[in-house]
């Protein structure tokens, strides 16, 4: 048990630059008080004396600020810096070397019944004020921003920000915002003849209305082979008849 009381002290040691000495971690740290309480509360409670865990969580809670729930399983090295608001449900799995902020809260979504807390896996950190909820899991490794509000899984090495949480960074690689979508990517050369296309269409058009012309002019066609029909191209003016037919007769 001393053993486990060195091993936390040194946690907080390694994880905050604002502890300096042995003495300070023992007197100043709420999350280390709430740990050593929830040790005890845990045991309570897997020995079948749930109603006294329950209570003493509570005086905890009055004592340091933070509620865990004694049924929550809490790995090794666990770290809560400053603490005050965080709040951890009962069906909450922790594993080793997980730091929390204040104002975190493992919480249920409301809408699940048994196993509705997360579950947070190895060296996951979670910022201050963020909520992560519902029977999710944060991937080993993985950080969740100040702030955020996690609802769905985090893969592991990970970070996810934001409400909802959405996932930044994964496996150390940043995603990509925008989602390129390379079927909708404009084709620059198909765009050039068809434009030019309309415009000799246009031109074509204007002739032979201003000269009068009676050839059979054609459909021109787009470069992918699909029609330049008239109702495919804005008019400028009416199309006069390109049939020899009934092509205005010449004086
Ligand atoms: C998320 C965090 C851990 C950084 O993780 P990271 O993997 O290094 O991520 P990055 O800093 O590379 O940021 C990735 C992106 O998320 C954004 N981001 C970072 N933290 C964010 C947050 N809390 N909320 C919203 N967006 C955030 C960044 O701006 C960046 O966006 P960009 O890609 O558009 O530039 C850190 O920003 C954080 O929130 N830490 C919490 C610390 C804390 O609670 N301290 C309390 C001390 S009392």
């Amino acid at each position: 048990m001393l053993a486990r009381i060195r091993e936390d002290i040194r946690a907080v040691k390694e994880r905050d630059p604002a502890a300096t000495s042995t003495l300070s971690v023992l007197i100043n740290y709420p999350g280390l008080h709430a740990l050593w309480a929830h040790r005890v509360n845990h045991w309570l409670w897997r020995h079948g004396r749930r109603g006294l865990a329950r209570y003493l969580s509570q005086v905890t809670r009055w004592l340091t600020g933070i509620e865990i729930h004694p049924g929550a399983t809490i790995g090794a090295r666990f770290f809560i810096d400053h603490g005050m608001g965080v709040v951890i449900g009962e069906t909450t799995v922790i594993g080793d070397d997980v730091t929390l902020y204040q104002g975190v809260t493992l919480g249920g979504t409301g809408k699940e019944t048994g196993k509705r807390h997360p579950t947070l896996e190895d060296c996951v950190v979670v910022g201050v004020g963020s909520a992560v909820l519902g029977n999710i899991t944060v991937g080993r490794g993985s950080k969740v921003g100040a702030g955020a509000v996690v609802i769905e899984d985090v893969p592991p090495n990970s970070t996810a920000v934001g409400i909802p949480g959405r996932v930044v960074v994964r496996a150390g690689e940043r995603v990509e915002a925008i989602d390129l979508h390379h079927e909708d990517l404009p084709d620059p050369v198909v765009e050039m003849f068809t434009s030019l296309t309309r415009r000799i269409d246009r031109l074509e058009r204007r002739l032979a209305r201003d000269e009068g012309l009676s050839e059979e002019l054609g459909e021109p066609t787009f470069p992918n082979g699909s029609p330049t029909t008239s109702e495919s191209i804005p008019e400028e003016a009416p199309r006069p008849s390109t049939s020899r037919k009934n092509a205005p007769a010449a004086d």
